[in-house]
């Protein structure tokens, strides 16, 4: 696991970016997964940007989101193919056909799942999964629980991740109940994972999730297993992790 920790939301948004811009430039045809929420807003930004530049190409890379919310229409500001049209899609030359997001609208969602869980299996391995987490330590909405899923499947939203989501919308009650995930296996099957966490409400559960017992009660935790984890992290968010002695360099590798 690497830990990297940023003075400013800017300079993580950039690192972040530049690892999926060096990854296409070095593998044009790469296969990316994709987080929605909040925290990747920026670094979305940030590839539209080095795309306008013409230092990356999307031409001929493939996406898959994570999740997508059960029953809100696709043109839904809040539903995740909004979301991704909105940050990234428009403003970059990725082919729509391969843009994937489940389809949470699906009259038969159990097929769906089979659908998006064959359309993983069909292009290999995920080259590089960008990750947020959940205030209770969820990934994609792999919430946390007595029990995991390693497929895609329908997940229950957590009353916490619905009051967290509560802020894309008008009311509490709009947030959807469930929404399609991607499960465990498909994450871990990702060549790296890309951890950006942002904020000082996330200090502890990201601490908690990198250094305490790997637990189906923080279903991040498990990512301490993966053999290639870049964590990013703003101060705020990094908190917990011990301040550097004055006069110490800011370590960006590594625990501290
Ligand atoms: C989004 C997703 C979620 C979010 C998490 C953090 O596709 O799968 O796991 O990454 O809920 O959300 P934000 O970034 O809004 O704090």
């Amino acid at each position: 696991m690497k830990i990297h920790v940023f003075a400013n939301e800017e300079e993580l948004h950039e690192a972040a970016a530049q690892t999926i811009v060096r990854l296409l430039r070095r593998k044009p045809d790469a296969v990316l997964g994709l987080a929605t929420g909040g925290t990747p807003v920026g670094i979305y930004a940030k590839l539209a940007a080095a795309f306008r530049r013409g230092e990356v190409s999307f031409a001929r890379a493939t996406t898959f989101n994570l999740d997508e919310y059960v029953g809100l229409p696709p043109d839904h500001p809040e539903s995740y193919r909004s979301y991704m049209e909105r940050h990234l899609f428009r403003h970059i030359d990725l082919p729509q056909e391969r843009a994937h997001i489940p389809d949470g609208n699906a009259a038969d969602l159990e097929r769906e799942c089979e659908r998006y869980e064959r359309l993983l299996q069909e292009a290999g391995r995920i080259d590089l999964m960008l990750l947020g987490l959940g205030h209770n330590g969820h990934i994609g909405f792999n919430e946390p629980g007595r029990q995991l899923h390693s497929r895609t499947h329908v997940a229950v939203l957590h009353p916490k991740t619905r009051e967290a989501n509560a802020r894309f919308f008008r009311s509490p009650e709009e947030v959807p109940a469930r929404a399609v995930t991607m499960g465990l296996g498909g994450i871990f099957k990702a060549v790296t994972i890309l951890l950006v966490v942002k904020g000082a409400d996330k200090a502890d559960i990201v601490h908690r999730a990198l250094t305490g017992p790997l637990t189906t009660e923080c279903p991040a935790s498990l990512l301490q297993l993966h053999p290639d984890l870049v964590v990013m992290l703003d101060e705020g968010a990094a908190a917990r992790f011990g301040r550097p002695a004055p006069g110490e360099a800011q370590p960006v590798n590594g625990l501290r």
